[in-house]
């Protein structure tokens, strides 16, 4: 039996030269989190809160799709979840301002997105500026869009990975805050490989959280040159 075990991660704690923890005298950071399907990211960035990882609290979970495994989630744990089915906005931006309407009712500080299987608009964009994250499945700017797993075994890769970033208008492209890089074994399918690179973004999605909150707080920078 080959050995499925992840021995990249042994202690399953975080292990990232951490930066100093945000003021204890800061209010906590108001997550919102945006999630299709499982909702594992979800569930990793609850647990990072509840165990000091993240000077934050999820707030609200926005899904849309009324029977995701997200949900479920966000029940066992008491986070208040919103059902904002796509199939029921005339258009992505409406569905956009749906999402707005709700986070701002929460007053929230930061959205991640963690599997939201829609593109966003714009819309969500401009209302959330370096405030909306997203995690991806690959190690961007590698393997952009949907299914970034499959691509890269298609493209006979030996490392794969997980990218967090701030979301842009053009998919999959924004700064990139935290990459994780796993190794593709000899006898990786999909599901194995997806398994062992969600591990890693469990671990680095809280630290992405983190980074883009410094960055909120330290101002913004000089203009870009050029
Ligand atoms: C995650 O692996 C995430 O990277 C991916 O969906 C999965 C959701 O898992 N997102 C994308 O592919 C976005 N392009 P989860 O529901 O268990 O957190």
């Amino acid at each position: 039996m080959p050995d499925s075990a992840d021995h990249s991660d042994p202690s399953g704690s975080l292990q990232w030269p951490l930066p100093q923890p945000l003021p204890a005298d800061e209010a906590p950071l108001r997550l919102a989190v945006m999630a299709s399907g499982e909702g594992s990211n979800f569930e990793a960035l609850v647990e990072a809160c509840a165990a000091g990882h993240l000077h934050g609290r999820v707030v609200v979970l926005a899904v849309n799709r009324e029977r995701c495994g997200a949900r479920i989630r966000a029940e066992r744990l008491g986070i208040p979840c919103q059902v904002i089915d796509h199939r029921r906005q005339p258009s992505r931006e409406a569905l956009d301002q749906a999402l707005i309407a709700l986070f701002r009712g929460h007053r929230v500080d930061l959205v991640v997105m963690a599997g939201w299987m829609r593109i966003v608009t714009p819309v969500l964009i401009e209302a959330f500026p370096e405030r909306l994250l997203n995690i991806h499945p690959s190690l961007l700017p590698s393997f952009r869009g949907a299914d970034g797993v499959e691509q890269a075994l298609a493209a006979g890769v030996t490392l794969a990975g997980c990218t967090a970033h701030l979301v842009t208008p053009q998919v999959d492209a924004g700064r990139i805050l935290v990459q994780a890089a796993v190794p593709v074994l000899a006898e990786d399918d999909r599901e194995r490989l997806h398994a062992r690179i969600q591990r890693q973004e469990h671990r680095i999605l809280p630290l992405a959280v983190r980074l883009a909150a410094e960055r909120l707080a330290a101002g913004p920078g000089p203009p870009a040159q050029g």
